[in-house]
C-alpha cells in the first residue's frame, strides 16, 4: 500500500513532523513525503492514502501574504530561522486550487502555536475540509503539533508525530488473518 505525505513548510517545523509522520506510517505503507510544490495529481490519485499538512498562518492555512511576511521576520536580524525552499509558495491553499476528485483515504494536520484551538486556530481543520470537498475519504480527527513562539518544534512532538502515523496506519491495515 503506497502512502504519500504533503507537506507546507516555512522553517521547517512542517516538515520535521511531515518526516515523522512518514516514519509512522512506515509501518504498513510504502510512504513518499513531498513538499507541496512537487505533489502532482498522479501522485495523490494512485496512492492509498493522503496525509496532508501546513503551518497555521491567521487561524487557518498560509496565503501568499502570511508567506511573505514569514519570510521577512526570518530575514530580520536575529531572526535566526531558515526558510525552506518554495517557502513564498504556491501553499495548501493553492495546490488544492489545481486539484480535482479522488476517492482516496486521507488525513489532514498542521502545526500551531501552543494553546487553545479556538485562540490559536488551526490550518487541519481547513485542509480537513477541503480534503472532503475534494471527494477524499478523511479517515482521522485533524492534528496539531505545536511551536514555541521562537518558532521551534516543542521537544516530543516528532516522536508524537511518528506514533500519529503508526496509529493512522494500524487503523487501516487490513485485519491480520487468523494463524489457524
Ligand atoms: C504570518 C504568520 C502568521 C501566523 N499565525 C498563526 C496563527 O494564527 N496561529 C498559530 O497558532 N500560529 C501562527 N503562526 C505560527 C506558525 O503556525 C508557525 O510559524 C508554524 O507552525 C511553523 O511551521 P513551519 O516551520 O513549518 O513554517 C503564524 C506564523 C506566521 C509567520
Amino acid at each position: 500500500m503506497r502512502a504519500v505525505v504533503v507537506y507546507e513548510s516555512m522553517y521547517g517545523n512542517t516538515h520535521l513532523v511531515a518526516d515523522a509522520i512518514g516514519a509512522g506510517l512506515r509501518t504498513a505503507f510504502d510512504v513518499s513525503v513531498v513538499p507541496v510544490s512537487e505533489a502532482s495529481p498522479a501522485t495523490i490519485a494512485n496512492a492509498d492514502l493522503v496525509v496532508v499538512g501546513g503551518p497555521t498562518h491567521m487561524h487557518s492555512m498560509s496565503r501568499a501574504t502570511t508567506r511573505k511576511w514569514a519570510v521577512q521576520a526570518a530575514n530580520r536580524p536575529l531572526g535566526g530561522l531558515n526558510v525552506e525552499p518554495g517557502a513564498l509558495g504556491p501553499g495548501l491553499r493553492e495546490w488544492f486550487g489545481s486539484l480535482g476528485r479522488y476517492a482516496v483515504k486521507a488525513a489532514a494536520f498542521d502545526t500551531r502555536l501552543h494553546g487553545p484551538a479556538a485562540m490559536t486556530g488551526r490550518a487541519s481543520k481547513a485542509v480537513t475540509r477541503l480534503l472532503r470537498a475534494h471527494g477524499f475519504d478523511v479517515v482521522a480527527q485533524p492534528e496539531s503539533f505545536l511551536v514555541t513562539k521562537q518558532d521551534r518544534l516543542q521537544p516530543e512532538e516528532t516522536t508524537r508525530a511518528r506514533e500519529w502515523g503508526t496509529r493512522l496506519a494500524a487503523s487501516l491495515a487490513p485485519s491480520q488473518a487468523p494463524l489457524v
